[in-house]
């Protein structure tokens, strides 16, 4: 192997210790970012080093970093830790099961793993660039199949298991994708669900890119097997578990991640091989604080970015112990969560303000049982958390002695962008607070003016490319420009409202676009209103988020139905069964409305605003509806509200 660095050589990247260094650390990154972020990457094993650091212009866009250099980024997440850390424990995984079943890799087994995997899909037709696409639960296989397409430089798409066939569909049929790898059975919680079925209903749906369908034995209930289907176990068999790795350019793409927009259609948003490797390293280490011996845990799924930076490639790059837990926060009780810090003795623990919300809701005798006194640093991430929330978290399972980093970034951003650094910069509960070393955040006002004054609210926007940021959304790169860069010029616009304090932190307040965040998932009022309309009886629909106690937001559909839907005294059930087979049950409404018709201005746009206030039972203050084209039923509306 001909590495740049010989694995001796390789310095650690660098982690902020102080306050002071990290104010001396962001103004170097901010006067010299090329040169900052060279220094990081030459801690990363590459095959070839770049020839330029960084090639941009926000207009097209066009961002390319470390142009020009090789490398594959499982040689830096697996083989440079062999020699120094092979026998230490890469991966525990926590299974649903009640009796709470652990399976553990060492960096040497996760390595023989993810080579004999990659030999596996080799053998099964997969070249450097193909498409992967993966609808799979939490199970190491998972991780390791991932690992093993970046491998051989085959780019993949996971697809969280939650979502319908349709949806599963639609994001093979955008990226081609030649495999789909799955499982016959998810479990979650007390329930085994056929997730085998819900791929062979996708690829009736015409998937013709498809050729063949990896499917790994988790439960072993019975399943249907198709021509195209391979089974897993049978695939690894005699497979070599050394795998030569696919020499990648930096900006080769490393994966697609579908996610929600404010039309109709997600998007394929796309990650590249260099950059981000550079920054999930650099902001796992850092953010975390992550140390040689600890046990780093994050609940998320890996069906989202967080799962991505923050479970899989951002730990593995730092060399660290990282856990993965297939089952559900309340199952077999609330204490779960808790039960597993204990028994990982887990130092960071790293979750989302919605499963924050709901454990606080089941009391406080369930962290109370356990003893968390692991626990150095708390994380969230995917939504605003209310102070409430915030302070919970700090007392009953940080005992007061654990910061908490409220991490704010998007799939986009590939990375954490702005977040407190614990026992580093101090936290305020609510607030994201400080940008990260490279990163350069800013307010504009709707006109893209630049806001400088602190304790302002404006609209954020980063001025500066960042290592990982999106290049592009996959096959459309005009939607990647219109969306993220034409609308203030030079600048990433995130779609996110956020105020500044006299101190300079900023407390992210949600988003001005048509996405709402429920539970932390991200979904389109567009897509949802799509769905609902593929009802016979709805004639049109408008889907506005509205506050929810432990979801953050709830979804709110007014519906105008058909003459014959006024004696379905099912409607409302079956709106919600509409939604489940379009998009899935993340996606179904908590509230439903029949209306007369939807408040329009003259040009036929709906007033959204009037829509969300009602939901929210903001009723007084709704502002000039004379302007409307129909204001009398905005009372209507309101009546309708109870
Ligand atoms: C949107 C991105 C980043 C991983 C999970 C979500 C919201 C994210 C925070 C936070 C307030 C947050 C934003 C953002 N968001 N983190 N700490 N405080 N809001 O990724 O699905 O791409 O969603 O989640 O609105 O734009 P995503």
């Amino acid at each position: 192997m001909n590495f740049y660095y010989s694995l001796d050589t390789i310095i650690m990247t660098l982690q902020i210790k102080s306050l002071e260094a990290y104010k001396t650390i962001y103004q170097k990154s901010v006067e010299k970012p090329e040169a900052f972020w060279a220094e990081q990457a030459d801690t990363f094993v590459w095959r070839k080093k770049w020839d330029k650091v960084l090639d941009w212009e926000f207009k097209t866009p066009n961002v390319k970093w470390f142009v020009g250099g090789k490398l594959n980024i499982t040689e830096n997440c697996l083989d440079r830790h062999l020699e120094e850390r092979g026998g230490k424990t890469a991966l525990i995984w926590e299974s649903n099961e009640i009796t709470g079943t652990t399976q553990k890799y060492t960096y040497r087994e996760l390595h023989a793993a993810v080579c004999q995997c990659a030999n596996a899909l080799k053998a099964n037709g997969i070249e450097k660039g193909d498409r992967v696409c993966f609808y799979m639960p939490m199970v190491p296989e998972l991780a390791i199949a991932v690992l093993a397409c970046a491998r051989i430089g085959a780019i993949h798409s996971v697809v969280f298991a939650g979502f319908s066939a349709q949806a599963l569909a639609d994001r093979i049929k955008d990226a081609k994708a030649k495999m789909l790898i799955c499982s016959d059975y998810n479990r979650r919680g007390a329930k085994n669900i056929p997730v085998k079925q819900v791929v062979d209903d996708a690829l009736t749906m015409g998937c013709d890119s498809v050729k063949t369908v990896l499917v790994h034995k988790n439960t072993g209930d019975s399943i249907d097997m198709n021509a195209l289907d391979v089974w897993w176990h049978e695939a690894m068999q005699g497979q070599s578990t050394e795998c030569e790795a696919t020499e990648m350019d930096s900006e080769d793409m490393l994966f697609i991640l579908y996610t929600s927009g404010s039309t109709g259609k997600p998007k394929g948003v796309v990650h590249t091989c260099g950059g981000y490797m550079v920054y999930t390293c650099f902001s796992f280490k850092n953010v975390f604080q992550y140390q040689e011996e600890d046990v780093y845990w994050c609940t998320a799924d890996i069906g989202w970015i967080t799962g991505h930076s923050y479970i899989v490639y951002g730990p593995l790059l730092a060399g660290a112990t990282t856990v993965m837990f297939e089952g559900v926060p309340t199952y077999p009780d609330a204490g779960r969560f808790w039960a597993i810090c204990e028994k990982h003795k887990v130092n960071q623990f790293y979750t989302a303000p919605t499963a924050i919300r709901a454990l606080m809701a089941k009391g406080d005798n369930w962290p109370e049982q356990y003893d968390l006194s692991s626990i150095k640093v708390l994380g969230t991430v995917g939504e605003p958390i209310n102070e409430e929330a915030w302070k919970w978290y700090e007392e009953k399972i940080g005992k007061g002695k654990a910061p908490i980093v409220d991490t704010w970034w998007q799939t986009e951003t590939g990375g954490v962008l702005i977040t407190p650094l614990p026992g580093i910069t101090d936290t305020k509960p609510t607030y994201a607070s400080y940008p990260m070393p490279g990163v350069q955040p800013i307010l504009v006002d709707a006109e893209g003016k630049e806001i400088l004054e602190n304790e302002k609210e404006g609209l954020l926007c980063i001025k500066f490319p960042w290592p990982s940021m999106l290049r592009t959304t996959y096959g459309d790169h005009q939607r990647c420009c219109h969306t993220y860069f034409s609308p203030f010029k030079d600048k990433y616009f995130t779609g996110d409202g956020a105020r500044r304090d006299a101190d300079g932190r900023y407390r992210i307040i949600g988003r001005v676009d048509d996405v709402i965040n429920v539970s932390g998932h991200r979904l389109g009022t567009a897509e949802i209103e799509n769905a609902i309309n593929q009802h016979p009886q709805v004639i049109e629909s408008a889907v506005v988020g509205y506050p929810h106690d432990i979801k953050g937001q709830g979804i709110y559909a007014y519906v105008i139905v058909g003459e014959e839907a006024k004696n379905n005294t099912d409607l409302e059930k079956a709106i919600r069964a509409v939604v489940n087979t379009e998009i899935g049950p993340i996606a179904k409404p908590d509230q439903i409305q029949v209306v007369s018709g939807l408040p329009k201005t003259r040009s036929g746009k709906i007033m959204r605003r009037i829509l969300r206030k009602i939901a929210a039972k903001d009723m007084d203050k709704l502002g000039d509806v004379s302007t409307l084209l129909n204001p009398e039923i905005v009372e209507e509306i309101k009546k309708g509200r109870g």
